[in-house]
């Protein structure tokens, strides 16, 4: 486990995935991507809640910690490392979520023990990485905030101010998770990266979980976003076992979260539109404001407004 104010040498691809959220099947599934691609424990990142919504929460501490792999703070962890009696995540009291989140809580802060809570607090919340001659930040939620919800269309000049966060460490860019969508976006030559979660569909109507790779390639890194198949019948069952939520057992197969309370506009729109998984290539050479609805973006390309705003910070 690497401290918090380290940065870490990559050499070579990095694989990058979010939300193990208890579901030992889709945590192992990924590992096993990994190891399938050559990739080592010292190339695969992680961008926190080893804990959630599903029934597995001991057995996917365990695996992802046996695993070696480099791992940030979520919010889901730190709650249940510190006992609060929820899991932070912010989500809109009396909402679907908040009562859903409430219910699951309870069932793994019955289940995890001590010495699973002390790994869980010492764990970083944020990591910097260098890769083909740029430095990223790793974080959970927002680079300032564990639990702030920063998806694809969150307004760019929100991110341009978590980016100037970093720029004092000469950090390029940003790996987040949190919101449990994948996407990537390059604003202003900087690098927004979400790789989506592992244990929990991406809303997108599949059952599939999402991982991606960053590989380092002559004067860029080529950033590709993949979807996995895994037995998320099992999981579902160990869901119902554990005596977690019916809403969110069903969303591992529906591929649908039972409630849209924390998405941005389009991503509500989006709900149960399956995702084609995608490439883009960020170059050393984009560094330059104000360029139109060319930067690169997956899944969800700028509008001509945002891409011609002018960059209030960086
Ligand atoms: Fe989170």
């Amino acid at each position: 486990m690497t401290g918090n104010n380290a940065v870490i040498g990559i050499d070579g691809p990095l694989l990058v995935f979010g939300g193990p959220y208890g579901n030992l099947q889709a945590t192992e599934a990924v590992l096993s991507v990994a190891v399938g691609r050559g990739i080592p424990p010292s190339r695969i990142v992680c961008t926190g809640d080893l804990v959630a919504y599903c029934g597995d929460p001991v057995a996917t501490i365990a695996r992802v910690r046996d695993a070696g792999i480099h791992v940030v703070m979520g919010n889901c962890d730190e709650q249940l490392a510190t006992g609060a009696p929820d899991c932070g995540c912010g989500f809109p009291e009396g909402g679907a979520c908040d009562r859903l989140s409430s219910a699951w809580f309870q069932c793994v802060d019955r289940e995890v023990g001590a010495s699973d809570r002390r790994w869980l607090a010492a764990l970083p919340r944020r990591l910097d990485i260098e890769i083909g001659g740029r430095r990223l930040r790793i974080i959970h939620g927002g680079a300032d905030v564990i639990n702030q919800f920063v998806f694809a269309t969150t307004p760019l000049d929100e991110k341009r101010r978590q980016l100037s966060l970093g720029l004092a460490d000469g950090c390029h860019g940003i790996i987040g998770g949190h919101c449990g969508m994948p996407f990537t976006q390059v604003i202003d030559g900087r690098l927004w990266h979400n790789a989506g979660v592992a244990g929990m569909p991406a809303n997108d109507g599949t059952a599939r979980g999402w991982y991606s790779v960053l590989t380092p390639v002559r004067g860029a890194i080529e950033v590709t976003h993949h979807a996995f198949d895994y037995d998320h019948r099992a999981a579902m069952a160990a869901m119902a076992r554990g005596g977690y939520p019916d809403e969110y057992r069903a969303a591992l197969e529906s591929g649908v979260w039972p409630s849209c309370d924390v998405l941005e506009a389009h991503e509500r729109t989006v709900q149960g539109a399956a995702l084609t998984p995608g490439t883009l290539r960020w170059l050393a050479s984009e560094r330059r404001p104000g360029l139109s609805a060319a930067w690169p973006a997956w899944p969800v390309p700028l509008t001509a407004a945002e891409a011609d705003a002018p960059a209030a910070c960086c």
